[in-house]
């Protein structure tokens, strides 16, 4: 039904953004940069079936914490300070220290939690 809707708005808000936020990347500054903003995509994330705060709570709150006050792992409140979206679907992916790497398969989901958490700062 709306799938490809939602395919479409994950690949705009991916190319919306680009170069529209750099803030944070002072190390790799090139346009295939894909930080993510609070640009217009806000309101298609929010239609997803990708929902990141659920995502967070079913696989990252045990070690993280609810609120993101941390656990096993660091507190995330502020991550997004210290990290861009493309770094923290880097360690989703490639887990970091005692994170296991691998804990969300699906693009969409590492996308939307690392988009969502790049917003804590
Ligand atoms: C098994 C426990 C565990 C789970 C599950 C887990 N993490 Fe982690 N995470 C850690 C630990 C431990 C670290 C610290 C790694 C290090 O720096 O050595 C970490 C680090 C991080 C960092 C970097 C924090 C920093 O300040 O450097 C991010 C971002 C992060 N995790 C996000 C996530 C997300 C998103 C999920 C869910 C998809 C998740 N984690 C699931 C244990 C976990």
């Amino acid at each position: 039904m709306k799938l490809k809707n939602l395919l479409l708005a994950a690949g705009l808000g991916a190319t919306l953004v680009l170069g529209a936020c750099g803030s944070d990347d002072s190390s790799s500054s090139d346009t295939s940069k894909k930080d993510e903003s609070t640009m217009s995509d806000d309101s298609a994330k929010t239609e997803t079936a990708v929902d990141a705060e659920k995502i967070f709570a079913n696989n990252c709150a045990s070690c993280h914490g609810n609120n993101l006050e941390g656990n096993v792992g660091p507190n995330l409140t502020k991550v997004g300070a210290k990290y861009s979206s493309e770094e923290i679907q880097k360690i989703i992916k490639n887990g970091k220290g005692q994170m296991p790497a691998g804990i969300l398969k699906d693009d969409k989901e590492i996308v939307a939690v690392a988009d969502w958490l790049a917003e804590k700062k």
